[in-house]
């Protein structure tokens, strides 16, 4: 009996593959590697190829005895997302829908979804709960929102048994340092930072320094990879015991600034991070922090990796491994 990760050759796909066969599943991956790296192919069996294309899909449920699924192909860059909104509505809701279909031809009920706090826009209220209001701000955050709700009404109707999980930001990376976050362009924060250490960057941009934090930058709640990891299994674990359906947010519950992470990486990395101060980007909430109250109770998660040292210091490891490859080519 096999898990099947879909995207599993993308960020959190990879590390969560990672965690899986250290817990001795049989994992079966689907990405079509448009996103995801072919470096990131951890599992025992790998099948390229689209969601959406039905055909592929079924050979894939025919081929294999899949017992459950970690869903988390899906396009995931906010600021692509305002450009191409149909792109993204396209992708991820039209490849979930095709997944669903064939869960419910092979009779796999569970499903545990890789889903964002982009779901929320703008808060309300700090900490971010299950059951704020969701309204996003971008098509990328609505494409999730989307999905989270067909996944609802599918369980309802006795179709599916899910688990949504809500990221905050991912970071961090395997702690051998072999295993990490790869976008190209890279939008997020702690990559930008560290390429700027290495000297890939002759500067990195802060966008604003004039919201409403104690130094005027935007606050997140950073989590580690691998205690993302740690939540798909624990999930896993949950829908096999009760079948209970719901949604849970991941992150420490503990906000960082943009000039605290650059701060901490600069001491980190022991090289200096030339900054310029720019305009706000489009879409940036001040202030981004989880409540995981729900996940630590129903799951039984805990996030082990919970300081900022060693988040940064594992995506340094592998930033140095990464471009190190990468000036070999
Ligand atoms: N930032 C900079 N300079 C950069 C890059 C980022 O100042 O070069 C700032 C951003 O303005 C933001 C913070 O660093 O304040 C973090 O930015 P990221 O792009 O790393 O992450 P976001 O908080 O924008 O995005 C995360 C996830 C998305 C998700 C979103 C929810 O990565 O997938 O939270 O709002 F959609």
């Amino acid at each position: 009996m096999a898990v099947l990760v879909t995207g599993g050759a993308g960020y959190i796909g990879s590390h969560t593959v990672m965690a899986l066969l250290e817990k001795g599943k049989d994992v079966i991956i689907v990405d079509n590697l448009v996103k995801g790296h072919e470096f990131a192919i951890k599992g025992n069996k790998f099948y390229c190829g689209d969601l959406r294309d039905g055909e592929f899909l079924d050979k894939v449920f025919k081929e294999n005895e899949i017992e459950e699924i970690v869903h988390f192909a899906a396009y995931s860059l906010v600021g692509e997302s305002m450009k191409d909104p149909i792109g993204y509505f396209n992708n991820n809701v039209g490849g979930t829908i095709s997944l669903l279909n064939c869960m419910k031809k092979h009779g796999v009920k569970n499903i545990v979804f890789s889903s964002t706090a982009a779901v929320y826009g703008e808060p309300r209220n700090i900490p971010i709960l299950e059951d704020d209001d969701t309204t996003p701000t971008n098509p990328y955050g609505e494409s999730k929102l989307a999905i989270e709700k067909l996944l609802k009404w599918a369980s309802d109707a006795g179709d599916i048994n899910y688990i949504a999980l809500r990221y905050f930001n991912a970071a961090g990376a395997y702690e051998s340092g072999t295993l990490g976050e790869y976008h190209n362009p890279e939008t997020h924060l702690i990559p930008i930072v560290l390429e700027t250490a290495l000297g890939k960057r002759d500067k990195m941009i802060i966008f604003g320094d004039d919201y409403d934090t104690p130094d005027g930058t935007c606050i997140r709640d950073y989590i580690h990879v691998m205690d993302l990891a740690t939540a798909h299994l624990l999930a896993l674990d949950k829908l096999n015991r009760d079948g209970k359906s719901g949604v849970y947010n991941l992150g420490n519950g503990l906000g960082f600034s943009v000039n605290e992470v650059i701060n901490k990486a600069k001491e980190i990395t022991g090289r200096d991070i030339p900054v310029e101060m720019g305009d706000r980007r489009v879409g940036d909430p001040a202030i981004l922090i989880a409540s995981s109250e729900k996940a630590q109770k129903e799951l039984g998660w805990e996030p082990k990796f919970n300081d900022l040292d060693k988040i940064i210091e594992d995506a340094w490891k592998w930033s140095k491994f990464l471009f190190n490859k990468l000036d070999q080519k």
